[in-house]
């Protein structure tokens, strides 16, 4: 891989709480009078949140929880503006997928945001509801995604033992004299 091609290597990892000031940020600079703070650093704290790099610049991050029904459930993707349209939030959810493997796992967005709703497409994932009455004029969609199991790797096959060369019998019997 070249240099440049490496600066701009997607990757998603676990966020710390070292990351705590990137995911302010980006919630900042995606909804200014909207900050969730609290809910960031108990989702750092919880090990339920997943932060994306372009290169070394943090791009996006999403927080998942297991409180839907007993479910795994994506409750908060934002991607910078100025990361979008780049595969960042579509690699988020394959991270979230490879902590539940064979399970359902459950998302929602506003009715008006189709962008969104598109990502939760191109994902796989179907329409599973609706919620009305938490914004007011604006439905909540549940999507759904049945995780597919994780397909095991093959088992390496035993190498043959490379059969011992016996001592010639004569040697064997000098041996135990
Ligand atoms: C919605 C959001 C998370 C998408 O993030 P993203 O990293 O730009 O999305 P991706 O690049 O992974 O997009 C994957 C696909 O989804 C679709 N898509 C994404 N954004 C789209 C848009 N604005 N309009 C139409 N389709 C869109 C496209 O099919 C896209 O593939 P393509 O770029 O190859 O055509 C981002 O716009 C965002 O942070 N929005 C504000 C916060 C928000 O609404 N979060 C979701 C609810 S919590």
């Amino acid at each position: 891989m070249g240099l440049i091609e490496r600066e701009f290597k997607l990757k998603v990892e676990r966020a710390r709480f070292h990351h705590l000031a990137a995911l302010i940020e980006i919630n900042k600079a995606v909804a200014p009078k909207w900050h969730r703070n609290k809910l960031l650093r108990a989702s750092l704290k919880e090990k339920r949140a997943f932060i994306a790099f372009m290169g070394r610049i943090p791009a996006g991050f999403l927080v998942w929880t297991k409180d839907f029904y007993s479910h795994h459930f994506i409750d908060l993707v934002l991607v910078h503006p100025q990361m979008r349209r780049k595969g960042v939030a579509q690699e988020l959810l394959k991270a979230v997928e490879s902590i539940c493997p064979g399970n359902k796992l459950f998302s929602s967005t506003n009715r008006n945001n189709i962008a969104m709703q598109k990502v939760f497409q191109g994902a796989g994932f179907i329409k599973s509801g609706i919620i009305t009455h938490l914004d007011k004029g604006n439905p909540e969609l549940i999507f759904y995604k049945k995780v597919p199991p994780r397909i095991a790797a093959p088992k390496p096959r035993p190498r043959p033992r490379p059969k011992r060369k016996r001592a010639p019998r004569k040697n064997r019997r000098s041996k135990r004299k």
